[in-house]
């Protein structure tokens, strides 16, 4: 059911790879609720061609951009001006990626360009997303811009390696951006911290799936899905939470608040 929560608003959403995307749920009820808007990721990720489906199906333009380059952000933000005929309301960062995860390099054993380059495509390019918007005078008084992180950048889950360091980056530049950008647009700027979740990038951290259902079990609601992930994206994006700003939101099922479930125990009990 529709809402017509973005209607009229304009946005730029990042990260829709394929249809288990975080990013692509977004973009799919950011078109139901009304919005317009451009949809970007690096000139790589293009080559699967999967976003065309995704950018006819919500007419949609697909504009590339690595987000770690000012040049392809500039570009970015000033074509999407153009298509969109105006400032915009929403930005969703949905990007992640470590070398060093994925070549499955011990915690123990990084190789450090790797390293710099998580935190860049991680962490930092947050930061170049904004500090881009700002700069073009791109957003809308009352905007909201999200990015998504991981619990792993408050507590220790071994195989997230250089990925925790980049996602507490990451909440620390949503703090810092969100001060500044409140202070002189009134723009929004939060994270949401979302439960380990199927797609490309989540299950190229080793041993995902023992992980998936260890949460799962530690969450008294379960796993948040996706597609909830998605729902409370397009809240954070309409006028009813426009107060929020400066803050790491858990949507997690209850996962960061337990200490243990009844179904931990049971487990336990078994082995
Ligand atoms: P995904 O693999 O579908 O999305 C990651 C995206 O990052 C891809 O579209 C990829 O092309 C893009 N990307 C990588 N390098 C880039 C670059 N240099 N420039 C622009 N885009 C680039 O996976 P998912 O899970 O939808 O990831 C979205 C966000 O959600 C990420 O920040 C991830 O860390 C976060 N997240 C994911 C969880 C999970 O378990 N899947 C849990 C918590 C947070």
């Amino acid at each position: 059911m529709a809402y017509n929560l973005l209607q009229g608003k304009k946005g730029i959403i990042f990260g829709a790879l394929d249809e288990k995307s975080i990013a692509w749920k977004v973009a799919l009820k950011a078109k139901e609720e009304g919005a317009t808007f451009v949809l970007s990721n690096a000139p790589i990720a293009m080559r699967m061609g999967a976003i065309n489906q995704l950018a006819e199906t919500c007419e949609a333009e697909v504009i590339p951009a690595d987000a770690t380059s000012l040049e392809d952000l500039e570009n970015l933000f000033s074509k999407s001006m153009e298509v969109l005929d105006g400032k915009l309301d929403f930005v969703l960062h949905s990007i992640g990626m470590s070398p060093n995860v994925r070549k499955k390099k011990s915690y123990g054993d990084l190789n450090y360009d790797w390293f710099l380059k998580t935190l860049d495509i991680s962490g930092l390019s947050f930061h170049k997303v904004m500090q881009t918007a700002e700069k073009l005078d791109a957003m809308n008084e009352w905007g909201s811009i999200l990015a998504l992180t991981y619990i792993a950048a408050q507590r220790t889950f071994p195989d997230y390696s250089d990925m925790a360091q980049a996602k507490s980056v990451l909440e620390s530049i949503a703090r810092s951006y969100g001060y500044r950008f409140a202070k002189s647009k009134k723009v929004r700027v939060n994270t949401i911290s979302q439960s380990p979740t199927m797609t490309t990038a989540g299950t190229g951290v080793g041993g995902f799936d023992a992980f998936f259902d260890y949460a799962h079990k530690m969450s008294p609601l379960g796993n948040a899905p996706a597609e909830d992930c998605a729902n409370y994206v397009i809240t954070m994006f309409s006028d009813l939470t426009r107060m929020v700003t400066m803050q790491n939101l858990m949507h997690d099922g209850g996962f960061s608040s337990s200490g243990i479930t009844e179904d931990i125990i049971a487990d336990l009990k078994k082995s």
